[in-house]
């Protein structure tokens, strides 16, 4: 069995890779062009991909050895998974190892973006600081306001932990409305709309999976509907926001700030974004900490070792496709 794995793979789940499968590893710092990702795929049964790589029907049409694709991430809208299916080709990702290390960020964009902390950075580092003021670089409290969750799965759950610990009170929307009971017992957390949600929410924090119908989920309408206050913080996907729209909000001055880890077209961000003072920006690290990286790494490997196997994947994304994945 021959695998490409995008991106590095190191230590035990290398070895454990190594034992089952002839493996090559591509490590690229932008987005291939779809052919050179062909080029690498090439004739190998499987590959470990990540967000950056994006698995199209074009390249599984072209590569039709292919019949795995264990994505490092949890999000999966890298990949057509529609054609995958078609074509028998399973796809896994790594749901549930990095809940608290992506909560941990989205809280930690939250408090950076509210309190100021990379513009008093910069401030202090320039020298511009003269003495205490008492209105220098003042930010909305966070205890006792409320706190809006669009999407309240694994991760937003999590953070919403995090935002009941900080005393704020919790709404949130969810497509499922699976937890609704234990989401209010165990949070304190009621569901609403989506309009409910931004008109009410003095944080907003997205945590929405990328999908057909949360492309643009937030436009310039909805970002109408924030209080002129409100910070709004992306950890989930850059498209999930019109980032257009966002900008000039921002730029206008119509919420406070936004802390925004994930972008439309990554690894590029817009000038115009990078020029403000009222939102702060790091490059989809959402799940950068060590041990979490480890155990995505660990089950993405899994699930290539166990589908080869013939036993089905603990995560899989198109459950459907595998028994045409085990006929074939
Ligand atoms: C994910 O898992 O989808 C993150 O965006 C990358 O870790």
């Amino acid at each position: 069995m021959k695998v490409l794995v995008f991106g590095r793979l190191s230590g035990p789940a290398a070895e454990k890779l190594a034992s089952v499968a002839d493996f090559s590893q591509h490590d690229r710092d932008m987005p291939l062009p779809e052919a050179e990702i062909e080029r690498l795929v090439g004739d190998v049964d499987a590959v470990l991909s990540e967000p950056l790589d994006g698995i199209t029907a074009g390249i599984m049409d072209r590569c039709p050895r292919l019949r795995m694709i264990s994505n490092r991430a949890v999000g999966f809208d890298n990949v057509d998974i529609e054609e995958a299916s078609h074509r028998g080709i399973i796809v896994c990702n790594t749901p549930g190892v990095l809940d608290d290390a992506t909560a941990d960020l989205a809280f930690a964009l939250l408090l950076a973006a509210s309190r100021r902390v990379c513009e008093a950075d910069r401030y202090v580092r320039q020298g511009r600081w003269t003495g205490f003021k008492s209105d220098l670089m003042l930010g909305p409290d966070i205890f006792g306001k409320t706190m809006g969750i669009i999407g309240m799965g694994r991760i937003g759950r999590a953070f919403a932990l995090r935002a009941r610990a900080f005393g704020m009170k919790i709404i949130y929307t969810s497509a499922s409305g699976r937890r609704e009971k234990e989401n209010s017992q165990e949070l304190g957390a009621r569901r609403v709309s989506l309009e409910e949600l931004l008109r009410e929410s003095d944080f907003i924090s997205v945590h929405c999976p990328l999908k057909e119908d949360t492309r643009h989920l937030i436009k310039k309408k909805e970002l109408e509907l924030m209080k002129p206050g409100a910070v709004l913080v992306n950890t989930a996907r850059g498209a999930v926001i019109d980032q257009d729209a966002l900008v000039a909000h921002l730029e206008a001055g119509r919420i406070f700030a936004a802390g925004l880890d994930v972008f439309e077209d990554e690894p590029n961000v817009p000038e115009r974004l990078k020029t403000l003072d009222n939102v702060v920006l790091t490059p989809h690290i959402g799940s950068a900490c060590v041990d979490t990286r480890e155990r995505m790494t660990s089950l993405a490997v899994d699930a290539i070792v166990d589908a080869f196997a013939g036993r089905q994947p603990a995560h899989m994304v198109n459950p459907s496709a595998w028994e045409k994945f085990n006929g074939k």
